[in-house]
């Protein structure tokens, strides 16, 4: 089939309002909109201004209207505990009504947020949507991060309720939530009074007194209950998504009701070549936008089914656990981040789990998050026989900035390209001066504004930090903090980021977060967190840490203490596991240190003597201090 990809994208080009106008209408609207696009609104514009719609009413109202009901919406396989079910389009408008009227008997109102910290449970779903139903903001915290990233979040976001599990389950580990919670909720500022709690056998959890209700009784006391769908505006938030910055204070990105369903909706027929009763798996974390778009939202936006999977792709209990679910649940298409793909490569390197099962209804794997790595891409096409398809996007546009169109007809495949712009993206490159660069040169990835439908209109509560983090340095368009390339055929190419944020199997990490807690330790006088290569995840951390002088403690002592420190302020998350002492930080003449170089070192990659460097000696040092602990391996 030739791709209609050009044509769409020129459709697009030629006119962006009749485009997403037209889009717009695979979604039930309450109220039309008085302009598709407002280019006066601040920071930079809004989509369907005037207009009003449900966001829950489209992922789960009409399709029970429309003769859906008896569909699954949601397929929950839990790998860890060996149980799962079906949740219909009906069952789900049941616990989405209960759990609505539970929410609105606490007093949860439209325009309230409510935090939700659960593990991979499909109530985590129910939360979102009953959220979305009385049109609370939702704001998702995930799992992995400790109780001091919550209580950042608490105080940013200001929920007037938490829903949480009791815990979460990691392979051969319960972590359990109530300590974190509590002292999340007692490290915070803002005072929250109520927490809903799911509590699950593998962790009992006792409810505080007047603050913690019981979700499942409070569920089953409103079961039957029906709460009808708030009409909020398009430009209403959705939801808040805390994504890491250049700093501790974590970005809150907004995604608002009526784009966010728009482009979505558009997604899964033109990206991902699903319809109506596909079986759809986005196997991530609600925690991340990858969960948020394509586990709890999109795949119902159009009546598909969308499976929420609890456990990893290798340990629960083998390497062969994605093929189970893949067969079982005939799973169209599989969506996942290739240190996924490279931690099942590494456990059964021949595919011998491939050939147990039947995996005949898999179309195409869709890879995002990270780099793909070509070596990851030609294993998985070859031990899959489908399409592999890298595309590139990030949790500020919640949904593919590039990549190569399934539903439009596939492109010609070039490995190492998340291939071309999705149309609402004006990808350009410029250097840093603001100049375009020729085809083919490295440079900044900037997004011509506007941005399109559901990306972040604003972050929250923050319209001045949105403009400095993402329209201050490229005026007229919006940083990608992405650094690459775009070829003589339009092909992006994602090479680095600009900024201090790392990504360790597929997870956004903020260097710079990590540096704040080793300085915090009494005996570090200065630190610096690289982001260096690993077979496995992509990239780990790699902390190098200067002690006070007069310190005559053990470095190894210290070190160990800032392992656990990162650990307990941000998470296990965070995989912080190497802290190296050095003497002294290799810095420029005017004091900033060269994280860059000492990567480069580490990753054992050509690297030049910077000319401002203000002392060479130093970079022998480190290069000595990370050879004699054996880190580092050649970049791949
Ligand atoms: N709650 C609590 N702890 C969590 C957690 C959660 N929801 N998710 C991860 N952790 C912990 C892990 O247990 C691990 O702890 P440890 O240091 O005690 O081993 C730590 O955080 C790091 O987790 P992770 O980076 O996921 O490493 P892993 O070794 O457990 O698993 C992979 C490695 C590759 C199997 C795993 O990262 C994976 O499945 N990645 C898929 C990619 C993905 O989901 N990306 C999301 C964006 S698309
Ligand atoms: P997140 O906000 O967690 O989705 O992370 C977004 C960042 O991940 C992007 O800015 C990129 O640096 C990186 N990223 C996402 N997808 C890709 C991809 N397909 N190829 C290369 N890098 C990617």
């Amino acid at each position: 089939m030739t791709s209609r990809y050009a044509q769409v994208y020129r459709d697009w080009q030629s006119d962006p309002e009749g485009f997403w106008a037209r889009a717009a209408e695979a979604i039930d609207w309450s109220r039309p909109w008085e302009q598709v696009f407002d280019a006066t609104h601040q920071p930079y514009g809004r989509w369907y201004p005037g207009a009003e719609c449900n966001t829950c009413y489209n992922a789960v109202d009409r399709h029970v209207e429309r003769g859906r009901g008896d569909q699954a919406a949601l397929i929950y396989d839990s790998a860890v505990t060996g149980t799962g079910r079906k949740i219909t389009y009906a069952a789900l408008l049941d616990e989405v009504n209960a759990l609505a009227a539970v929410l609105t008997d606490r007093g949860v109102a439209r325009g309230d947020r409510v935090i939700i910290y659960m593990a991979m449970v499909p109530e985590a779903v129910v939360a979102m949507l009953a959220c979305a139903r009385i049109g609370a903001v939702h704001s998702v915290v995930f799992g992995g991060f400790a109780a001091h990233e919550l209580a950042t979040r608490i105080d940013d976001a200001k929920p007037v309720m938490i829903i949480a599990t009791s815990c979460g389950l990691e392979p051969g580990r319960v972590v359990a939530y109530k300590p974190m919670l509590d002292k999340a909720i007692e490290q915070a500022a803002h005072k929250v009074s109520s927490c809903l709690i799911l509590v699950r056998p593998q962790q009992p959890h006792e409810l505080v007194a007047g603050r913690d209700i019981d979700y499942a009784a409070a569920v089953a006391a409103a079961s039957g209950r029906k709460v009808p769908c708030a009409n909020v505006k398009a430009t209403d938030p959705l939801y808040i998504l805390y994504t890491s910055g250049t700093t501790g204070q974590p970005k809150g990105v907004v995604r608002d009701n009526g784009g966010h369903l728009v482009a979505l909706a558009w997604s899964m027929g033109a990206v991902y070549d699903t319809a109506a009763g596909d079986v759809f798996w986005a196997a991530s974390d609600i925690g991340w936008a990858v969960g948020h778009s394509y586990i709890a939202y999109a795949p119902l936006f159009i009546g598909a089914t969308s499976v929420l999977f609890e456990g990893k792709p290798v340990g629960t209990p083998d390497a062969g656990t994605f093929w189970r679910v893949i067969a079982e649940h005939k799973v169209k298409v599989l969506f996942t981040a290739p240190t996924a793909f490279r931690a099942i490569k590494k456990e059964d390197p021949k595919g011998t789990f491939i050939g147990t099962y039947d995996l005949s209804s898999l179309q195409y794997l869709f890879l995002a998050g990270e780099r793909a790595d070509t070596d990851t891409i030609k294993w998985a096409e070859e031990k899959l026989g489908v399409p592999v398809i890298d595309h590139w996007w990030q949790t500020e546009s919640g949904w593919a900035m590039a990549a190569n169109p399934a539903g439009l007809g596939m492109l010609p495949v070039k490995y190492g390209s998340p291939a071309v712009p999705m149309p609402g993206y004006d990808v350009q490159v410029l250097d840093d001066a603001g100049h375009p660069v020729k085809r083919g040169e490295l440079g900044n990835i900037v997004v011509k504004l506007p941005l399109p439908p559901a990306c972040l209109p604003t972050l929250w509560n923050a319209d001045q930090r949105f403009r400095d983090a993402y329209m201050a340095e490229f005026p007229g368009y919006y940083k990608t903090a992405d650094a690459g390339i775009i070829d003589e055929d339009g092909y992006i190419y994602i090479m680095s980021r600009t900024d201090d944020i790392i990504n360790v199997a597929g997870h956004r990490l903020s260097t710079g977060s990590m540096e704040e807690v080793l300085s915090s330790h009494p005996d570090v006088a200065e630190c610096a967190v690289i982001g260096i290569a690993d077979h496995l995840k992509g990239q780990v951390p790699c902390g190098f840490i200067v002690l006070k002088s007069g310190v005559t403690r053990a470095a190894a002592d210290i070190e160990q203490e800032c392992v656990a420190l990162v650990r307990e302020r941000i998470g296990p998350v965070a995989a912080f596991k190497i802290a190296v002492t050095a003497k002294r930080l290799p810095k420029t003449r005017s004091g900033k240190i060269l994280r860059g170089t000492m990567q480069k070192i580490a990753d054992q990659e050509p690297w030049n003597m910077p000319a401002t460097i203000d002392d060479p000696a130093i970079l022998d040092e480190i290069k000595a201090v990370l050879n004699a602990r054996g880190i580092g391996i050649p970049a791949g």
